[in-house]
């Protein structure tokens, strides 16, 4: 959690929760869904307790991703997560599946992300991840002003346009104190299956160009891949299979940055005691 800021309210910790990760983007469809999964699922393998809240309530993927189709149930005031992968769910698609729009406005949005942090039965958790709504908006800003984040990781595609919007969401995220763990530059390059040869189709090196030039780590480049997109659609995600594939070393390798960054996030916010003699 990062250092408040002057007047800020308190964030109340979730009791049992140890680290709160929100992947967010400035640009939409960049891959911040298939990130946060996959992530999610890595850290998991690794033996983590983990938890996925999907806060993008007006076009949630993570029920699709993760293959659930179900409906949560309450015990006492408790919302009970739904699981997959061994990893515990909560989205907006669960409550409002199907393909009607959820037509809510701003104040009733952010009423049920306080419920979906705070009135679900989360558990123990080592890593929650937050998958946001695309964008610096409303709701992504009460969220992160109200939650106990350790930090955030932001995903752009390596393009100018959404290194342009990335920018921003870096720099929404410092304007209310809160850590970047670093960037991801998703869709990365594209090794062609037929001629071998790597293709760069948003173009390359732009997530460590802006990293750089804002200061912050670059956690990860995940190569653009047919078989990520596909285990997205069916609700097989590429980091769940037992089989070994470059993207999921790739995904091992931003969730081994996100452990890294996350504990020296947590070690600053830490108030040092000095103790005089
Ligand atoms: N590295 C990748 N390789 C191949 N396909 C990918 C990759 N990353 C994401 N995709 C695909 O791109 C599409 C958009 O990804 P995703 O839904 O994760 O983006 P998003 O940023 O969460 O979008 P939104 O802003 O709408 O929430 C999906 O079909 C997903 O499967
Ligand atoms: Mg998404």
């Amino acid at each position: 959690m990062g250092p408040q800021a002057p007047g800020a309210q308190p964030k109340l910790p979730i009791p049992g929760v140890e680290n709160i990760i929100a992947v967010g983007s400035g640009k939409g469809g960049v891959g911040k869904t298939t990130v946060a999964v996959n992530l999610a699922i890595t850290l998991a393998k690794l033996g983590y307790d983990v938890g996925l809240l999907d806060a993008d309530v007006y076009g949630p993927n993570v029920p699709l991703m993760m293959g659930v189709r179900a409906t949560p149930h309450a015990i006492g005031q408790r919302i009970q997560p739904l699981s997959a992968y061994g990893i515990k769910l909560m989205s907006m698609g669960f409550l409002n599946p199907g393909d009607k729009p959820l037509v809510w406005r701003g104040p009733m949005l952010n009423s049920v992300m306080q419920q979906f942090l705070r009135s679900v039965d989360w558990g123990n958790l080592d890593y929650l991840v937050i998958d946001l709504p695309p964008g610096t908006g409303d709701v992504q800003l009460t969220l992160i002003q109200t939650t106990p984040l350790t930090g955030a990781v932001i995903v752009t595609t390596p393009s100018d346009v959404s290194l342009e919007d990335a920018r921003k969401a870096v720099h929404m995220f410092e304007q209310v104190r809160e850590e970047v763990l670093g960037i991801v530059e998703n869709m990365s390059f594209l090794d062609c299956p037929h001629c071998g040869k790597r293709i760069d189709v948003f173009s390359h090196g732009g997530g460590a160009r802006t990293a750089k030039e804002m200061n912050v780590p670059l956690l990860a480049e995940i190569p653009l891949d047919p078989m990520t997109r596909l285990g997205g659609d069916t609700g097989k995600p590429i980091a769940s299979l037992d089989e070994p594939h470059t993207q999921k070393t790739a995904f091992e390798k931003l969730a081994q940055a996100v452990i890294e960054r996350a504990s020296d996030s947590k070690q600053k916010a830490t108030p040092t005691i000095e103790i005089s003699e």
